[in-house]
């Protein structure tokens, strides 16, 4: 039996290729999703990948939800967070709920994710923790404050984390995808995504897949000494 990986927002986006690839690569995968059943059930018939369905938002829901993957699978011993929402709008239009919802899903989240898989991890001695941040944490957005104040939060985390969890076998990294050819960025109006494609100098969105495979390479073996990292996959449109 391969290790337990988790995702979260697995079914669908950026999240369903990472849970492909690592079910592909000898993981046993659960994807979590928040809402769509329909597409969580059509997607668990066609890849064999378990999903369950919780809000990660709610701390309780989570720690209760990984207690079930755990229970049906066995201990997480690589958990990606990659569940996030985007409510975009010019800051001097945005509301208190357009931010919290961002912060609540994206940034709250992370911590309901990783919190309850964090003590076993420490135990056994081994432990992947990989974030799923944005180019927008590393550079803002415009009409992105909520969003782009989660993702750079994210960095944040990881870098604390690796501090915390290196003597005890864990890795804590993110990646940093730019704009990738999914639901979210095509719901972007189209003359702004042909404007922002224009500055990618690799010409075009990048493929889910293309995130999948960096984390691929955080969650294995390989990646042992990479800790407190991030891996920007933007088509050279940003560099830190
Ligand atoms: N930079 C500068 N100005 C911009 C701009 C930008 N990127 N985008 C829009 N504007 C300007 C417009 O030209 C317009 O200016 P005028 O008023 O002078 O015409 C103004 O801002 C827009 O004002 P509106 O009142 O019309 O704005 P709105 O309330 O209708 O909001 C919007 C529109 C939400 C900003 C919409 O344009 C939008 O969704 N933009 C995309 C934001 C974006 O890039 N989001 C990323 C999503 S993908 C993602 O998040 C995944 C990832 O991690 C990469």
């Amino acid at each position: 039996m391969g290790r337990v990986a988790l995702v979260t927002g697995g079914s669908r986006g950026i999240g369903a290729a990472i849970s492909k690839r690592l079910k592909q690569d000898g993981y046993e995968v659960a994807a979590t999703y928040a809402g769509n059943d329909e597409a969580a059930a059509k997607f668990t018939e066609e890849t064999g990948i378990k999903t369950y369905k919780w809000n990660v938002a709610d701390y309780d829901e989570s720690k209760a939800g990984i207690e079930k993957v755990e229970a049906d699978l066995g201990p997480v011993e690589v958990v990606v967070a990659n569940a996030g929402v985007t409510k975009d709008a010019p800051f001097h239009k945005m509301t208190p709920e357009q931010w919290s919802q961002v912060i609540d899903t994206n940034l709250t989240g992370v911590f309901n994710t990783v919190h309850p898989v964090w003590p076993g991890m420490r135990e056994r001695g081994f432990g992947r923790v990989i974030v799923i941040s944005s180019i927008n944490g590393q550079k803002g957005q415009f009409a992105q404050v909520n969003y782009a104040a989660t993702k750079a939060g994210d960095l944040g985390i990881i870098k604390s984390l690796a501090q915390e969890g290196a003597a005890k076998g864990i890795t804590a990294n993110a990646v940093c995808p730019g704009y990738i050819a999914t639901e979210m960025v095509m719901a972007v109006p189209d003359k702004v995504r042909e404007a922002i494609i224009s500055q990618i100098p690799a010409g075009r969105l990048g493929e889910p897949e293309e995130i999948a495979r960096c984390v691929a390479f955080l969650a294995s073996d390989e990646s042992s000494f990479v800790n407190g990292s991030t891996i920007s996959a933007n088509g050279g449109q940003f560099f830190v």
